[in-house]
């Protein structure tokens, strides 16, 4: 048994709380200071955590408990706190979005390559089992992706008008404080990134920007579109990711994915995977530090020739005469709270596994900057109505030195 590595926490709000819940049962970090510019929410926080509140969150840099600084404050703090963290020989915690533009971002990114400290942002959808059992099955079951759309009708209900989501200077406006999720989501299923961006926005009469869209061209022929609006009551959001592989679609129902759909055609191997994926679905959904529970299925129906041996789509020819379908369950809309506090506790426990035996992260530094860089250039197109055409991506072994 090692020590649990020592967590300071900046930033005491609601999120901070939620995630401090989902990781007290984890025997790998224990919070050891809690610091907030408002001291009395430093002071509660650090009461339910067992911990001490601190003054000021550069007094976490030479605490010798903290190994880890946990950035949990508004985003257009995170990289300043980041930088200043992995100097000071902290491994880091990022609540997304890792930085408000891309140079700061890369300056983040490029202080972590340097300190080779473990930076971890949490992009939390890439420990959600449904989008990693999707991964899975890209290229036995899942052709290309041609196609990504999200659409987001989100709720404002708890959002007051004067509250820091709104300040673009503060939040970095809803297509880098939200957007990175599924900019980053697209990266992942994509495989790829982004050659070209267009976007745009619209307000509410006072001038609150609360409608966004964007559109990214990936290389290889796959468009992905993404449209937020914060403008809904609780009972009234939706979200949908809807995936196109051509001869398979995908529904992925919740913006924390808690269901998924896939009705495709496909050919004889493809047809007796999905016959065996309802006895495979733990290894299918399987997140390391994500416990499923009983809800978590997979169900399926398989007919056999119910189509022409071939069809042809985007001028190919594809032998697909069987026509599955499959329900991907992690308990519907019902388990959503569960599903995000535990694809939390998966990122958090990918952050201990990085400290302690150096693997790289699945939602890493370069994962941080890269949903960056998309989303600020989508801010800026939406801005001044341009396309944005993005510098060619370093590869994973370049050092990181541009700012895009
Ligand atoms: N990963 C996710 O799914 C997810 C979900 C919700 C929020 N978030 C992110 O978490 C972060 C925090 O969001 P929240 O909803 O908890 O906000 P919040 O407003 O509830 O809490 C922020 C806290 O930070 C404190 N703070 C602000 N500036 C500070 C500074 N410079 N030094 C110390 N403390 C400071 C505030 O006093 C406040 O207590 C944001 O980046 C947000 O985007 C991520």
């Amino acid at each position: 048994m090692t020590a649990p590595l020592g967590v300071g926490l900046v930033g005491a709000g609601g999120f901070a709380r939620f995630l401090t819940r989902a990781v007290a049962d984890l025997p790998d970090i224990r919070v050891v200071a809690v610091a907030d510019s408002d001291p009395s929410r430093a002071a509660d926080l650090a009461a339910t955590t067992d911990s001490r509140a601190v003054p000021r969150w550069q007094d976490l840099l030479t605490d010798p408990e903290v190994a880890v600084v946990a950035i949990m404050t508004p985003p257009s703090s995170h990289a300043a706190i980041a930088i200043a963290a992995l100097e000071g020989g902290r491994h880091v915690w990022c609540e997304k979005p890792l930085a408000t533009s891309a140079a700061a971002a890369a300056d983040v990114c490029a202080a972590a390559e340097r300190s080779g400290r473990v930076l971890v942002v949490d992009h939390v959808l890439r420990y959600n089992p449904l989008l990693r059992a999707l991964g899975r099955l890209q290229g036995s079951l899942l052709g290309p992706l041609q196609r990504f759309a999200f659409e987001n009708d989100a709720s404002d209900e708890d959002l007051d008008s004067g509250h820091w989501f709104w300040e673009e200077d503060t939040s970095g406006g809803i297509l880098v404080e939200h957007g990175v999720h599924f900019f980053d989501a697209a990266h992942l299923l994509a495989g790829s990134l982004p050659e070209a961006v267009q976007a745009m926005s619209v307000s509410r009469p006072d001038g609150t920007v609360d409608l966004v869209s964007a559109t990214t061209r990936h290389p290889g022929g796959l468009l992905a579109g993404f449209s937020h609006g914060f403008s809904h009551a609780h009972r009234c959001e939706r979200q949908l990711m809807r995936l196109d592989h051509g001869t398979a679609e995908v529904r992925v129902e919740g913006w924390i994915p808690v269901r998924a759909v896939l009705d495709g055609w496909t050919d004889d191997a493809g047809a007796d995977l999905v016959a065996e994926l309802p006895q495979r679905a733990a290894e299918l959904f399987a997140v390391d530090g994500y416990r499923l529970d009983g809800r978590a299925a997979v169900t399926v129906e398989v007919q056999r020739g119910a189509g022409a041996t071939t069809a042809v789509g985007r001028g190919s020819t594809h032998v697909v005469p069987h026509h599955v379908r499959a329900e991907l369950t992690l308990g519907g809309a019902a388990a959503k709270e569960q599903v995000y506090a535990e694809s939390v506790r998966a990122a958090v426990v990918d952050l201990v596994r990085g400290v302690t035996t150096g693997t790289a992260p699945q939602s890493g530094a370069r994962e941080g900057w890269a949903a960056v860089v998309v989303a600020d250039a989508a801010r800026r197109a939406a801005a001044d109505g341009t396309t944005i055409e993005l510098d060619p991506w370093p590869s994973a072994t370049d050092r990181l030195v541009r700012t895009a």
